[in-house]
Protein backbone atom coordinates (compact mmCIF):
# COMPACT_ATOMS: atom_id res chain seq x y z
CA UNK A 1 0.00 0.00 0.00
CA UNK A 2 1.31 3.36 -0.77
CA UNK A 3 1.74 6.21 1.65
CA UNK A 4 0.12 9.35 1.35
CA UNK A 5 2.49 11.98 2.67
CA UNK A 6 1.52 15.67 3.96
CA UNK A 7 3.75 18.45 4.71
CA UNK A 8 2.77 21.07 7.14
CA UNK A 9 3.85 24.50 5.83
CA UNK A 10 7.72 24.64 6.01
CA UNK A 11 8.04 21.01 5.73
CA UNK A 12 7.88 20.46 2.28
CA UNK A 13 11.69 20.29 1.65
CA UNK A 14 11.99 17.99 4.37
CA UNK A 15 9.20 15.69 2.61
CA UNK A 16 10.66 16.29 -0.81
CA UNK A 17 13.85 14.54 0.80
CA UNK A 18 11.80 11.64 2.37
CA UNK A 19 10.21 10.77 -0.99
CA UNK A 20 13.21 10.55 -2.69
CA UNK A 21 14.35 8.00 -0.73
CA UNK A 22 11.17 5.88 -0.09
CA UNK A 23 7.84 4.53 -2.21
CA UNK A 24 4.96 7.62 -1.58
CA UNK A 25 2.85 10.20 -2.92
CA UNK A 26 2.75 14.03 -1.83
CA UNK A 27 -1.14 14.30 -0.53
CA UNK A 28 -2.71 17.52 -1.73
CA UNK A 29 -3.52 19.83 1.41
CA UNK A 30 -5.01 23.52 2.03
CA UNK A 31 -4.14 25.32 5.37
CA UNK A 32 -4.00 28.63 5.67
CA UNK A 33 -5.55 30.86 8.32
CA UNK A 34 -8.82 32.58 8.38
CA UNK A 35 -8.50 36.36 9.25
CA UNK A 36 -8.91 36.34 12.43
CA UNK A 37 -6.17 33.87 13.31
CA UNK A 38 -7.83 30.56 13.43
CA UNK A 39 -6.53 27.68 11.10
CA UNK A 40 -8.47 26.34 7.39
CA UNK A 41 -7.40 22.55 7.03
CA UNK A 42 -8.63 20.98 4.25
CA UNK A 43 -7.67 17.77 2.42
CA UNK A 44 -7.90 17.30 -1.15
CA UNK A 45 -6.30 14.27 -1.76
CA UNK A 46 -8.39 10.29 -1.61
CA UNK A 47 -6.62 9.19 2.21
CA UNK A 48 -8.94 6.56 2.78
CA UNK A 49 -7.38 2.92 3.58
CA UNK A 50 -3.80 4.80 3.62
CA UNK A 51 -1.34 5.11 5.70
CA UNK A 52 -0.86 9.05 5.89
CA UNK A 53 2.51 10.57 7.01
CA UNK A 54 2.32 13.80 8.69
CA UNK A 55 5.46 15.72 8.05
CA UNK A 56 5.80 18.73 10.78
CA UNK A 57 8.80 19.75 13.03
CA UNK A 58 7.62 20.85 16.14
CA UNK A 59 9.46 24.05 16.82
CA UNK A 60 7.22 27.04 18.14
CA UNK A 61 4.89 24.31 18.45
CA UNK A 62 2.32 26.47 19.71
CA UNK A 63 1.72 27.81 16.42
CA UNK A 64 1.76 24.47 14.45
CA UNK A 65 -0.19 22.08 16.86
CA UNK A 66 -3.61 22.77 15.47
CA UNK A 67 -2.88 22.36 11.94
CA UNK A 68 -1.43 19.04 12.84
CA UNK A 69 -4.22 17.73 15.03
CA UNK A 70 -7.00 19.35 12.54
CA UNK A 71 -5.33 17.36 9.65
CA UNK A 72 -4.87 14.50 11.74
CA UNK A 73 -8.21 13.99 12.33
CA UNK A 74 -9.78 14.91 9.46
CA UNK A 75 -7.48 12.24 7.62
CA UNK A 76 -8.81 9.75 10.45
CA UNK A 77 -12.72 10.88 9.82
CA UNK A 78 -12.05 10.16 6.01
CA UNK A 79 -10.91 6.86 6.40
CA UNK A 80 -7.16 6.98 6.75
CA UNK A 81 -5.68 3.22 8.03
CA UNK A 82 -3.27 5.36 10.36
CA UNK A 83 -1.40 8.33 10.71
CA UNK A 84 2.17 9.02 11.50
CA UNK A 85 4.05 11.93 12.65
CA UNK A 86 7.36 12.85 11.48
CA UNK A 87 8.72 15.36 13.83
CA UNK A 88 12.02 15.36 13.59
CA UNK A 89 11.94 17.93 16.65
CA UNK A 90 10.29 17.06 19.08
CA UNK A 91 8.94 20.18 21.65
CA UNK A 92 8.71 20.15 25.03
CA UNK A 93 11.40 17.80 26.24
CA UNK A 94 12.69 20.39 28.54
CA UNK A 95 10.30 20.65 31.22
CA UNK A 96 10.50 17.34 32.13
CA UNK A 97 9.91 18.09 36.09
CA UNK A 98 8.17 20.00 38.24
CA UNK A 99 10.90 22.63 39.32
CA UNK A 100 9.08 24.98 41.13
CA UNK A 101 5.44 24.27 42.92
CA UNK A 102 2.57 24.93 40.25
CA UNK A 103 4.42 24.28 37.41
CA UNK A 104 2.85 22.21 34.50
CA UNK A 105 4.97 19.19 33.83
CA UNK A 106 4.17 20.29 30.14
CA UNK A 107 6.44 16.94 28.75
CA UNK A 108 3.75 14.82 29.97
CA UNK A 109 1.12 16.62 28.88
CA UNK A 110 2.23 17.55 25.37
CA UNK A 111 2.98 13.72 25.06
CA UNK A 112 -0.06 12.87 26.15
CA UNK A 113 -1.79 15.39 24.23
CA UNK A 114 0.02 13.52 20.71
CA UNK A 115 -0.61 10.20 21.81
CA UNK A 116 -4.60 11.11 21.67
CA UNK A 117 -4.38 11.58 17.82
CA UNK A 118 -1.57 9.95 16.38
CA UNK A 119 -0.60 6.64 15.70
CA UNK A 120 3.02 6.80 15.36
CA UNK A 121 6.00 9.03 16.18
CA UNK A 122 9.28 9.24 14.40
CA UNK A 123 11.26 11.88 15.73
CA UNK A 124 15.38 12.63 16.16
CA UNK A 125 16.99 12.72 19.46
CA UNK A 126 14.69 14.25 21.71
CA UNK A 127 16.13 16.06 24.68
CA UNK A 128 15.82 12.81 26.97
CA UNK A 129 17.53 14.07 30.31
CA UNK A 130 15.79 12.97 33.36
CA UNK A 131 13.70 10.26 31.58
CA UNK A 132 15.29 7.27 29.66
CA UNK A 133 13.09 6.74 27.04
CA UNK A 134 9.59 8.35 25.17
CA UNK A 135 7.80 5.80 26.20
CA UNK A 136 7.77 6.89 29.75
CA UNK A 137 5.54 9.51 28.42
CA UNK A 138 4.11 8.65 24.90
CA UNK A 139 1.29 5.96 24.58
CA UNK A 140 1.70 5.69 21.03
CA UNK A 141 4.98 3.37 19.23
CA UNK A 142 7.73 5.63 18.89
CA UNK A 143 11.09 5.34 16.64
CA UNK A 144 13.98 7.72 17.20
CA UNK A 145 16.63 8.39 14.97
CA UNK A 146 20.63 9.90 16.21
CA UNK A 147 22.26 11.66 13.96
CA UNK A 148 26.01 10.78 15.51
CA UNK A 149 27.26 8.78 12.75
CA UNK A 150 25.90 11.79 10.42
CA UNK A 151 27.58 14.20 12.93
CA UNK A 152 30.78 12.04 13.10
CA UNK A 153 31.09 11.99 9.18
CA UNK A 154 30.77 15.71 8.84
CA UNK A 155 33.81 15.68 11.49
CA UNK A 156 35.62 13.64 9.68
CA UNK A 157 35.58 15.18 6.36
CA UNK A 158 35.69 18.51 6.87
CA UNK A 159 37.58 19.33 9.96
CA UNK A 160 41.32 18.91 11.19
CA UNK A 161 42.58 17.64 14.26
CA UNK A 162 39.18 18.00 15.54
CA UNK A 163 38.42 18.47 19.78
CA UNK A 164 34.76 17.50 20.79
CA UNK A 165 33.33 19.61 23.71
CA UNK A 166 30.18 18.55 25.06
CA UNK A 167 29.12 22.42 27.10
CA UNK A 168 27.39 19.93 30.31
CA UNK A 169 27.23 16.54 31.51
CA UNK A 170 24.12 15.88 29.80
CA UNK A 171 25.81 16.17 26.42
CA UNK A 172 28.06 13.68 27.39
CA UNK A 173 26.11 10.65 25.95
CA UNK A 174 26.31 11.90 22.27
CA UNK A 175 29.62 13.80 22.64
CA UNK A 176 31.19 10.70 23.19
CA UNK A 177 29.69 8.67 20.01
CA UNK A 178 30.31 11.32 18.29
CA UNK A 179 33.58 11.58 19.26
CA UNK A 180 34.63 7.96 19.18
CA UNK A 181 32.92 7.24 15.47
CA UNK A 182 35.25 10.40 14.45
CA UNK A 183 38.37 9.18 15.89
CA UNK A 184 38.58 12.57 18.04
CA UNK A 185 39.38 14.14 21.38
CA UNK A 186 36.72 15.04 23.90
CA UNK A 187 36.03 17.18 26.91
CA UNK A 188 32.55 17.70 28.64
CA UNK A 189 32.26 21.00 30.74
CA UNK A 190 30.08 21.96 34.26
CA UNK A 191 27.00 24.09 33.41
CA UNK A 192 25.44 25.42 35.86
CA UNK A 193 22.02 27.14 34.68
CA UNK A 194 20.42 29.77 36.70
CA UNK A 195 17.16 30.39 34.65
CA UNK A 196 15.98 30.49 30.88
CA UNK A 197 18.62 32.42 29.65
CA UNK A 198 21.62 32.81 31.86
CA UNK A 199 24.32 29.89 32.21
CA UNK A 200 27.75 29.73 33.43
CA UNK A 201 29.63 26.98 32.52
CA UNK A 202 33.46 26.04 33.58
CA UNK A 203 36.03 25.17 31.06
CA UNK A 204 38.34 21.86 32.25
CA UNK A 205 42.12 21.65 31.58
CA UNK A 206 42.57 21.88 27.80
CA UNK A 207 46.34 23.20 27.83
CA UNK A 208 47.01 20.15 25.50
CA UNK A 209 44.76 20.54 22.44
CA UNK A 210 45.62 24.19 21.76
CA UNK A 211 46.32 23.75 18.70
CA UNK A 212 43.10 21.18 17.76
CA UNK A 213 39.64 22.78 16.40
CA UNK A 214 37.33 23.32 19.26
CA UNK A 215 33.86 21.98 18.30
CA UNK A 216 31.27 22.49 20.41
CA UNK A 217 28.57 20.19 20.50
CA UNK A 218 25.13 20.31 21.53
CA UNK A 219 21.75 19.03 20.97
CA UNK A 220 19.59 22.10 21.02
CA UNK A 221 20.88 25.58 20.15
CA UNK A 222 17.94 27.58 21.88
CA UNK A 223 18.62 31.01 23.62
CA UNK A 224 22.36 30.65 22.34
CA UNK A 225 23.54 31.43 26.00
CA UNK A 226 25.20 27.85 26.19
CA UNK A 227 27.31 27.96 23.24
CA UNK A 228 28.25 31.87 24.41
CA UNK A 229 29.13 30.85 27.51
CA UNK A 230 31.48 28.13 26.25
CA UNK A 231 32.89 30.39 23.76
CA UNK A 232 33.96 33.19 25.89
CA UNK A 233 35.64 30.58 28.29
CA UNK A 234 37.46 29.26 25.11
CA UNK A 235 38.93 32.35 24.50
CA UNK A 236 40.16 32.73 27.88
CA UNK A 237 41.84 29.84 27.79
CA UNK A 238 43.16 30.32 24.91
CA UNK A 239 41.78 27.84 22.45
CA UNK A 240 40.92 28.68 19.10
CA UNK A 241 37.38 30.17 17.81
CA UNK A 242 35.26 27.45 17.87
CA UNK A 243 32.74 25.72 15.44
CA UNK A 244 29.32 25.02 16.88
CA UNK A 245 27.19 22.23 16.15
CA UNK A 246 23.50 21.55 17.19
CA UNK A 247 21.50 18.77 16.25
CA UNK A 248 18.49 21.05 16.43
CA UNK A 249 18.72 24.84 15.05
CA UNK A 250 16.05 26.38 17.46
CA UNK A 251 17.79 29.66 17.50
CA UNK A 252 14.87 31.88 19.99
CA UNK A 253 15.60 35.51 18.87
CA UNK A 254 18.63 37.06 17.75
CA UNK A 255 20.70 34.22 18.87
CA UNK A 256 22.43 32.20 15.60
CA UNK A 257 23.71 35.98 15.24
CA UNK A 258 24.71 36.86 18.89
CA UNK A 259 26.81 33.03 18.61
CA UNK A 260 28.36 34.58 15.62
CA UNK A 261 29.40 37.39 17.24
CA UNK A 262 30.60 35.87 19.92
CA UNK A 263 33.45 34.46 18.06
CA UNK A 264 32.68 31.11 17.13
CA UNK A 265 34.14 30.39 13.51
CA UNK A 266 30.69 28.65 12.19
CA UNK A 267 27.76 27.40 13.21
CA UNK A 268 26.45 24.17 11.58
CA UNK A 269 23.52 22.43 12.42
CA UNK A 270 21.01 19.02 11.48
CA UNK A 271 18.05 19.65 8.90
CA UNK A 272 15.82 18.84 11.69
CA UNK A 273 14.35 22.32 12.08
CA UNK A 274 14.67 24.21 8.62
CA UNK A 275 18.06 26.59 8.83
CA UNK A 276 20.48 29.05 7.09
CA UNK A 277 22.84 26.86 9.09
CA UNK A 278 21.68 23.22 8.47
CA UNK A 279 24.68 21.66 6.87
CA UNK A 280 23.87 17.59 8.00
CA UNK A 281 21.26 15.82 5.98
CA UNK A 282 19.92 13.13 8.41
CA UNK A 283 16.64 12.68 6.19
CA UNK A 284 17.34 9.12 5.93
CA UNK A 285 16.78 8.46 9.86
CA UNK A 286 13.22 9.12 9.18
CA UNK A 287 12.51 6.41 6.41
CA UNK A 288 8.52 5.47 7.94
C1 LIG B 1 19.98 21.57 27.80
O1 LIG B 1 19.45 20.90 28.58
C2 LIG B 1 20.20 21.30 26.34
O2 LIG B 1 20.93 20.13 26.12
C3 LIG B 1 20.90 22.48 25.71
O3 LIG B 1 22.16 22.65 26.34
C4 LIG B 1 20.09 23.71 25.88
O4 LIG B 1 18.82 23.48 25.38
C5 LIG B 1 20.70 24.89 25.17
O5 LIG B 1 19.89 25.98 25.40
P1 LIG B 1 20.36 27.47 25.17
O6 LIG B 1 20.80 27.58 23.73
O7 LIG B 1 19.14 28.25 25.46
O8 LIG B 1 21.49 27.75 26.13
Amino acid sequence: MKKLFFALPGNEKLMDLLLQKQDGEKGKVEIHQFPDGETYVRILSDVKDKEVILVCTLHEPDSKLLAVYFLAKTAKELGAKSISLVAPYLAYMRQDKVFNPGEALSSTYFARLISSFIDTLITIDPHLHRRSSLSEIYTIPTRLGHAADHISTWIKNNIDRPLLIGPDSESEQWVSEIAKNAEAPYVVLTKIRHDDVNVTVSVPHVDKYKEYTPILIDDIISTGHTMIETIKHLKIVGMKPPICIGIHAVFAGNSFEEIKNSGAKEIISCNTIPHESNRIDISDLLIV
